[in-house]
């Protein structure tokens, strides 16, 4: 049977860097943890099951935009292109568009790499004719690709508005990357849109509590990488709709006063107090046109859902 290939990144998860970033993040005035931290083995999983909820719209609805113009798609993206999925997760998204692409091979970048390593061998398994590659990378702050990697024009997939999570400053400069790695090649990518708060509220705070335990696993991820302690019950799950900067905000907030401690280190948190843990921006086709144009892409064709929830864009 054949195997995915898993490739040496030169960005390598370092558990010294994670856990320096983690400290500097928990020992700010205001305290953060970057999403990244999120998907942890059952951070990963909680993800896929909060993309089975009916209240979070953006994977549904990219699906559905994915499925009605997949042969669109595919003569956008021209023949036989090599597919570079970015936070390839499950690999779920970019397995449903190989029998229209039929991609020369494919390449699943993400940070949780037991979890790619589980999807990616099981979706070799269906695709044997297709070589797969695996790489454990975090590109949160840099994208380069192993130089073993064929070196001719690649096309980007970065789908379920994961550019969302990212900084406007941080999402300009990693689409600049993609466009550099791309070599010619394009990109292909999913943004959610800017709607009614009622909408985004129920997609991040849903009656399951599913994403108020994704949230909350994040400390639990923290307490494996760096020895900590932190009571999990102390905190809960807190939403805020920031229409300034266009982004739902995602916190945990202390229930009491609490701390946490590390390697000799400690921080206290106050009832009430927060600690930022995620951002995800909303668009509109305008400005996430002009963010590809500033970062050497050109948007050209667009394809939306009927209520302008969510886009798809091809860019060169
Ligand atoms: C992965 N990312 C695009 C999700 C989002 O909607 O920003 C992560 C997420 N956070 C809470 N629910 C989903």
């Amino acid at each position: 049977m054949q195997k995915p290939v898993f490739l040496e990144s030169q960005q390598v998860i370092s558990t010294q860097n994670l856990v320096t970033e983690i400290e500097a993040g928990l020992l700010a005035e205001s305290a953060t943890i970057a999403p990244k931290f999120l998907y942890d083995g059952l951070g990963a999983h909680l993800f896929t099951a909060i993309t089975l909820l009916p209240e979070y719209y953006p994977t549904a609805v990219e699906t559905e935009i994915l499925l009605q113009y997949k042969n669109e798609i595919a003569t956008a993206l021209g023949n036989d292109p090599i597919l570079i999925d970015l936070g390839a997760g499950d690999c779920k998204k970019a397995a449903r568009l190989f029998e229209s692409i039929k991609p020369l091979s494919y390449v699943a970048i993400d940070f949780s790499v037991e979890y790619l390593k589980e999807a990616l061998e099981k979706l070799q398994s269906q695709y044997a004719d297709i070589p797969m590659y695996g790489i454990g990378m975090d590109f949160s702050h840099t994208l380069k690709l192993p130089e073993t990697l064929s070196q001719t024009p690649r096309t980007f997939f970065y789908p379920g508005s994961s550019i969302g999570n990212f900084l406007p400053t941080e999402a300009h400069a990693l689409l600049t990357q993609i466009k550099r790695e791309a070599l010619g090649g394009g990109l292909l990518i999913g943004v959610d849109l800017m709607k009614a708060d009622r909408v985004l509220r129920a997609a991040y705070d849903d009656p399951l509590k599913i994403t108020a335990a994704f949230n909350l696993n994040i400390l639990r991820s923290v307490n494996a990488i760096i020895a900590a302690n932190f009571d999990v019950s102390h905190f809960c799950h807190k939403v805020v709709i920031n229409h300034s900067k266009e982004r739902v905000e995602l916190y945990l907030e202390a229930l009491r006063d609490t701390s946490v401690s590390w390697h000799g280190k400690q921080r206290l948190f106050k009832k009430g107090e927060l600690i930022h843990t995620e951002n995800s921006h909303k668009y509109s086709i305008a400005s996430i046109q002009d963010l590809l144009n500033r970062s050497g892409f050109q948007a050209l064709k667009t394809w939306t859902d009927p209520e302008q929830y969510f886009a798809v864009i091809y860019a060169k």
